[in-house]
């Protein structure tokens, strides 16, 4: 394709993104706080947000892509929202950086658009990978490229396509490509599924635009979803081994699945040993990793899912990204998720408990400590007697009829975080296993932000996400012992300051 229409592709672009802003402009005006926007998770100003894209820390400061529809609180034609960090902590809302405007993005029937991907740096060039997603009763996925040297405009390959279809025809989906470079190789994991078998695809290249495929990464074992979306594959812990993460679809109540194992790059597959949910919670998905400059692998996670009910559209917007959480391997070979220790910098005032027996089948107020943005630690003695339960009740009204409660059992491990009082939007309860630490204590962190609240437990080998649409007056805090007493040795509560400047 010659100089002419690269111009010309670029103009297009340009324009549609000077409507996106423009639209994104008026949707401003719309958005209400009506209780349910975010202190301190990243969301977007107004309109739709759905996956982390382009996860990238460039030229020292982080740069966090999404999922937009800046048209609408509504999904739709997808557009790339961005924002930009210096320290994953407090966001500043950036310009569109991506709007559909190639055939290969076209919208036909209102979905399509620029879809998901990642973000590599070329040689200080910030170079987008994504999917140009057609609808249709046939939906055509493409791999794309875009580049920016200044980190905000962004202009789209002139040649098109970097990869213009899938390897096989008859596929259930092609998309959401995970870029990473290993000596001077570019490689590519992408989503696919066929005969039934969510997979991720690989694909490798010198120089990003010329992509050879490799074959088959991985694939389901039968039991694991039938379209994996938005793969993600990493080095972690050492000794060449890596971590896939992927979105299943049609994998009942699991929307997140984790794999560790070997990943042999002379052969392109990736051997798996051990496989878990990664997140318990109703409200996580298509999360993505990078690698930061410290060397850390940092993920965030979509804090939504596809079919919710999403009760922040009646404010002029949807979606939410979790706080930044940092991934290790234990010795086991469990993925640990913790919070970045960056967000210490939110914390305000502080209110500790000291020990406390809870009595049998009572629940024990904390008038001291109230909040709809709040941190908490609490530190449990599990060692009970065998039918014991106990834990918080968060975002409780004064009546007691309103409260997200979070319960353990030591007796068999059961967690559990009950939202089915926890005001609008949907209920439910969210079930994992965990067991208690060496030292027969259990740990609960958790982070509770106006509609969300995020659960660490045992040091983040249990994460539990959920959004809670509760009245913007349930605000109390307390624990409680039922089928048998317990003993709360700590709790540390702290208000959570907001990140965005206007508060
Ligand atoms: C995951 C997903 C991706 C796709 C994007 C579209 O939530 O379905 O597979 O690229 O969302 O917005």
């Amino acid at each position: 394709m010659g100089n002419m229409s690269a111009t010309q592709k670029n103009r297009i672009h340009e324009e549609r993104i000077v409507f996106a802003n423009e639209a994104l402009e008026r949707q401003l005006d719309k958005v209400k706080d009506a209780g349910f926007r975010l202190c301190y998770h990243m969301m977007p100003p107004a309109g739709w947000m759905n996956d982390p894209n382009g996860l990238i820390q460039w030229n020292g400061e982080y740069h966090l892509f999404y999922q937009h529809d800046p048209y609408q609180p509504k999904q739709g034609p997808m557009h790339w929202g961005h924002a930009r960090s210096r320290d994953l902590v407090y966001w500043e809302h950036l310009p569109v950086a991506l709007a559909p405007s190639e055939p290969y993005e076209y919208v036909e029937f209102g979905g399509g658009g620029c879809w998901s991907g990642s973000a590599v740096d070329d040689e200080g060039v910030l170079t987008l990978i994504y999917t140009g997603h057609v609808d249709g009763r046939d939906p055509e996925e493409v791999q794309c490229l875009a580049t920016s040297t200044d980190g905000v405009h962004f202009s789209k390959n002139a040649a098109g396509p970097v990869i213009p279809g899938p390897p096989e025809a008859d596929c259930f989906g092609f998309r959401d490509p995970k870029v990473w470079k290993h000596g001077d190789v570019w490689y590519m994991v992408v989503g696919y599924g066929k005969d039934g078998l969510g997979k991720a695809l690989l694909y490798l290249s010198d120089d990003l635009r010329e992509w050879r495929y490799a074959g088959v990464a991985t694939e389901s074992d039968g039991t694991m979803g039938d379209m994996w979306e938005c793969p993600d594959l990493f080095p972690l812990g050492g000794e060449g081994r890596h971590v896939l993460i992927v979105s299943p679809m049609n994998m009942g109540a699991t929307k997140t699945l984790y794999m560790t194992g070997d990943f042999d790059y002379e052969s392109g597959r990736f051997h798996r040993r051990h496989h878990d949910r990664l997140d318990y919670g109703f409200d996580f998905y298509a999360p993505q990793t990078m690698i930061d400059s410290r060397g850390r692998r940092i993920l965030f996670g979509w804090m939504n899912i596809w079919g919710a009910r999403m009760p922040e559209q009646a404010e002029g917007w949807m979606g939410a990204m979790t706080i930044p959480r940092l991934l290790t391997l234990a010795e086991d070979g469990t993925l640990l998720m913790q919070p970045v220790p960056e967000l210490a910098d939110l914390r305000g005032k502080h209110t500790a408990v000291g020990r406390l027996g809870i009595d049998a089948d009572t629940v024990v107020n904390l008038p001291e400590i109230q909040g709809d943005a709040l941190e908490m630690i609490a530190i449990f003695q599990a060692a009970t007697s065998d039918e014991a339960e106990f834990g918080l009740q968060v975002r409780c009204s004064e009546d007691g009829s309103e409260c997200t409660e979070v319960k353990y059992r030591p007796a068999d491990g059961k967690l559990t975080m009950d939202r089915s009082r926890s005001g609008a939007g949907d209920g439910g309860v969210s079930e994992a296993f965990l067991s208690t630490m060496e030292d027969g204590r259990v740990k609960l962190h958790l982070f509770i932000d106006r509609s969300s609240v995020e659960l660490f437990a045992g040091d983040g080998r249990v994460t539990i996400t959920n959004r809670i649409y509760p009245d913007p007056s349930s605000n109390a805090v307390r624990l409680f012992a039922r089928k048998g007493a317990a003993v709360m040795e700590k709790l540390d509560v702290w208000q959570m300051k907001s990140i965005w400047p206007e508060e």
